[in-house]
């Protein structure tokens, strides 16, 4: 098969395409004949050499991919070869095939087409993981989703509205925050001219900066409020203010997706398919996509999610 290999280090000049050795469906896994992937942050710092694949995963990038499965290897009970998925991956779905542990598979969700399902696993896995098993979002509370027109971004948003609470994002362009405001965000906040923590009290966080954002982040807590950091675009050190947090009762998490243990991310995709597919099936909820390219236009792709030039995801197509 081929696949987009990283043979240094470097830009996006760095990915390329090359023959290497097909994958076979070990203990528990199935093979998936991919018919697209989608660009992640993750994979830019792989790419560049931050970011390495955990033991034992496949090692090109692609957090998620969307295909049908080719071959079930021992021990995979019910999926068949022929199904029509879509699954979170720990690497690997810039190739044309692709093993996946079986419970890290969905079925391509009904009303989404085969190739827009590769933008649903990592946001839907990330998002609801968090914003729900994490920070307990509940109906009547404030969720603020920062970089809401990320691929993060616009699918939180769809899912805090979804469950009846009220969305505020911030974003950095006029443009962007119109988008978060159609997929049902109501306080719009441009980060470039206003600060946040002045313009909302959020019982839930889902935070992307890291560092940067951690004492406003603090303040912009409501009584009980839950910050969850999931990104560290703004830095890994900063410095917590833990009498706001105490004065507050509030908690920080921090969580990361790619390298749990095969049983929580089954856990966690058995948890979408309950409570994410049904809101996606009724039409409530639904993949945002950018644009898609063909994987061959990878390093483009990359360079437009560097230069933050879209909003949800951008697919790339076998
Ligand atoms: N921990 C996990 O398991 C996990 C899983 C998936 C993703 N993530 C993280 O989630 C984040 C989003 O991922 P993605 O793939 O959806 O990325 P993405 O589409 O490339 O989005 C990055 C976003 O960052 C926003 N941003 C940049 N500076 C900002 C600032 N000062 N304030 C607010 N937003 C700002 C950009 O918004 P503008 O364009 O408006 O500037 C853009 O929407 C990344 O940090 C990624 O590493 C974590």
């Amino acid at each position: 098969m081929y696949a987009m290999t990283i043979p240094r280090p470097g830009g996006p000049e760095a990915l390329v395409w090359a023959e290497v050795p097909d994958p076979v469906a070990g203990d528990g896994e199935v093979v998936v004949d991919v018919a697209a992937t989608a660009v992640n942050r993750a994979d830019l710092l792989q790419r560049q050499g931050f970011y390495d694949p955990p033991p034992g995963a496949p090692i090109y990038p692609g957090l998620e991919c969307s295909g049908r499965i080719a071959a079930v290897g021992p021990g995979v009970t019910g999926w068949a070869v022929g199904d029509e998925v879509c699954a979170l991956l720990a690497g690997g779905g810039y190739a044309q095939k692709v093993a996946v542990p079986f419970g890290q598979l969905l079925p391509v969700p009904k009303g989404v087409d085969m190739v827009s399902a590769a933008a649903l696993p990592e946001v839907t896995s990330t998002v609801w993981s968090n914003v729900f098993m994490v920070a307990h979002l509940r109906p009547g509370e404030t969720l603020l989703v920062h970089g809401g027109s990320s691929g993060i971004g616009t699918m939180a948003v769809q899912l805090g509205k979804a469950v009846g609470a009220t969305v505020a994002v911030t974003a950095g362009s006029a443009d962007k925050l119109a988008a978060c405001r159609d997929l049902g965000a109501e306080v719009l906040i441009n980060y470039r001219e206003q600060d946040f923590a002045e313009m909302v009290s959020a019982d839930v966080i889902l935070d992307i900066m890291g560092a940067k954002y951690l004492d406003r982040n603090v303040d912009a807590l409501a009584v009980n409020g839950r910050l969850v950091v999931i990104g560290l675009q703004g830095g890994v050190k900063g410095e917590l203010n833990l009498g706001k947090l105490l004065t507050k009762r509030a908690a920080i998490a921090a969580t990361s997706l790619r390298p749990r243990p095969l049983a929580e991310k089954a856990a966690i995709v058995a948890a979408v398919r309950e409570h994410v597919w049904p809101l996606i099936e009724a039409g409530n909820v639904r993949p945002v996509i950018d644009r898609t390219l063909p994987i061959q236009d990878a390093a483009e792709a990359h360079r437009l999610v560097e230069g933050s030039g879209h909003v949800g995801k951008v697919l790339l197509t076998f």
